[in-house]
């Protein structure tokens, strides 16, 4: 079977309805079909201050999430980055191939290091992509299942690996992303301009949150004057970011939602909305609850994917070191 690798930072609170239609809906469905990794990355995480009690909680709770979308323990390999010590040996290696200026070209470091003192902003924030090079060669992986907002980390990651193999031989299988047509980018609710992501509290769906709070922030979401509600991204991005979430949570296409709300209110299109979405998170909640209850099982899953992960991960290590010339311990 083909490989897959994908990884999620634990956050402060829930998954949001971005992760989960720009990444996680494919996690699941890519388990039919092939051999598949996931990780939550809590070294990544650290590359901006994080309390240690809540990135504790948070990688568990990122798990248990993870679980109850369905990823199965069985299928896949679902393990804690840290756990995995050849992520960050591996890292180190390809940061030595990454040019400083590539690294600075990336738009995520732009973003996140733009609003903060240069004092303040971390070298592991610039180094980042480096270790998700390393996450993902590590495994053979041939495909990497992420949000348009990765597109770019994923293109850096294919040229470490081509970069790696030319220079010492073909080690590392060279990855693809596997990036959705439809939901690649969800736009938050409050600025249809921007991704969604947590920094609008107001304008991100949570999947852990109060289903009324949901329904409440997909009624004040951001639209537009009109009163046609048809798809129209460049016009109408507000509309068009909700008729792509109704579209990914019914199964029906865009077009289809188009005729059936002719002459419909945006209200009505809202409503519906908020109950999609509410009929999703309420099991699923419930699931999350069932696994943070048994916390020694959680911790027996995560202990059984990291040992199966380092086996796979060790022997890539080990190649590597090899060749860049490092000399075997005795
Ligand atoms: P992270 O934790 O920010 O996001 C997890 C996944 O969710 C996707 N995503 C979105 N998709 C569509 N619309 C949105 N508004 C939206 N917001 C987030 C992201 O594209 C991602 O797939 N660097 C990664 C984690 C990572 C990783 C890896 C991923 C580390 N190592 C190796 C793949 C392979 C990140 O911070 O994702």
């Amino acid at each position: 079977l083909p490989r897959v690798f994908s990884g999620i930072q634990p956050t402060a609170g829930s998954f949001h309805l971005g992760n989960y239609l720009g990444a996680l809906r494919n996690w699941i469905t890519m388990q039919q079909t092939h051999d598949t990794f996931y990780c939550v990355v809590d070294l990544h995480s650290i590359t901006v201050a994080k309390d240690p009690a809540e990135l504790r909680s948070n990688t568990r709770y990122a798990a248990a999430q993870l679980l109850a979308l369905g990823v199965d323990p069985d299928r896949s390999t679902l393990f804690v980055q840290s756990h995995v010590p050849e992520h960050t040996r591996l890292s180190w290696v390809l940061e030595c191939l990454m040019g400083y200026g590539e690294a600075a070209r990336m738009t995520q470091f732009k973003d996140k290091s733009s609003r903060q003192e240069e004092e303040h902003v971390s070298v592991g924030l610039f180094t980042y992509p480096a270790l998700m090079a390393a996450d993902i060669l590590l495994y053979g992986t041939d495909a990497v299942p992420v949000g348009e907002d990765q597109r770019q980390h994923l293109e850096l990651s294919r040229n470490l690996a081509q970069r790696f193999n030319s220079r010492f031989g073909t080690t590392f299988t060279v990855p693809d992303a596997h990036i959705p047509t439809d939901t690649a980018r969800i736009f938050d609710l409050q600025d249809p301009g921007s991704k969604m992501s947590k920094s609008i509290p107001s304008g991100v769906v949570e999947l852990m949150e109060d289903p009324k709070r949901t329904a409440k922030k997909i009624r004040s979401a951001v639209t537009d004057n009109e009163r046609e509600i048809h798809y129209d991204p460049e016009n109408k991005p507000g509309i068009s970011n909700l008729l792509v979430i109704h579209s990914a949570m019914s199964g029906r296409s865009v077009a289809d939602l188009e005729s059936a709300y002719e002459g419909s209110g945006y209200g009505d299109l809202k409503k519906d909305i908020g109950q999609l979405v509410v009929d999703f998170a309420t099991p699923f909640q419930a699931a999350v609850q069932g696994y943070l209850d048994d916390p020694a099982e959680l911790d027996k899953i995560l202990r059984r994917g990291a040992e199966h992960a380092r086996g796979v991960a060790s022997e890539t290590v080990r190649k590597a070191y090899d060749r860049v010339g490092f000399l075997p311990p005795a």
